[in-house]
């Protein structure tokens, strides 16, 4: 785990807590995955690249790395908490992250502010939402909740 301050903020808006199940999504090489499992989380480690996924096996043993486009994952349990680094930028809605998550659920994100445009977040029922943006990057912060559609 690198302890740059992008990657501590983003543990720190994260939270974690033992035992809560956790979604790495774009977990990349899976070095969130291996420093949330460490600090006692389940966590499933989701990627559409089988290549930086045999990186992430080595890292994180303990986890479970999932090949796979969010858009076809479809978990039996819904997850307390999404951490997304670097990103949601590649999501063309955000709806496949909300369905994956509990209500109440957390969303944290990294990513670069350089021409970023993220997909609607109310749209896809997420509240609270915090955003830092720092120098080239930004710090997201969301709780989703279930949206009630007026009859
Ligand atoms: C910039 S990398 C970030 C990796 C890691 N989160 C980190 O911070 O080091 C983005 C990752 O998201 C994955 N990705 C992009 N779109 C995806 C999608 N629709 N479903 C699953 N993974 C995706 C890419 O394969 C890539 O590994």
């Amino acid at each position: 785990m690198t302890t740059s301050f992008a990657d501590l903020a983003l543990l720190e808006l994260l939270a974690p807590q033992a035992g809560e199940l956790i979604l790495d999504l774009g977990c990349g090489t899976g070095q969130f995955s291996a420093e949330l499992a460490r600090r006692g989380c389940r966590v499933v480690g989701l990627d559409r690249s089988s290549v930086v996924l045999e990186q992430a096996r080595l890292a994180a043993p303990g986890v479970q790395f999932i090949c796979a486009d969010i858009r076809d994952y479809f978990p039996d349990e819904p997850f307390d908490a999404i951490v997304a680094a670097g990103v949601l930028h590649w999501l063309d809605s955000l709806a496949d992250v909300a369905r994956l998550l509990k209500p109440g659920g957390r969303l944290v994100a990294t990513g670069s502010s350089a021409g970023f445009s993220l997909p609607p977040l109310e749209q896809a029922g997420f509240t609270d939402v915090d955003m830092l943006v720092h120098q080239d990057r930004y710090w997201l912060y969301a709780v989703r909740r279930e949206v009630t559609v007026a009859s």
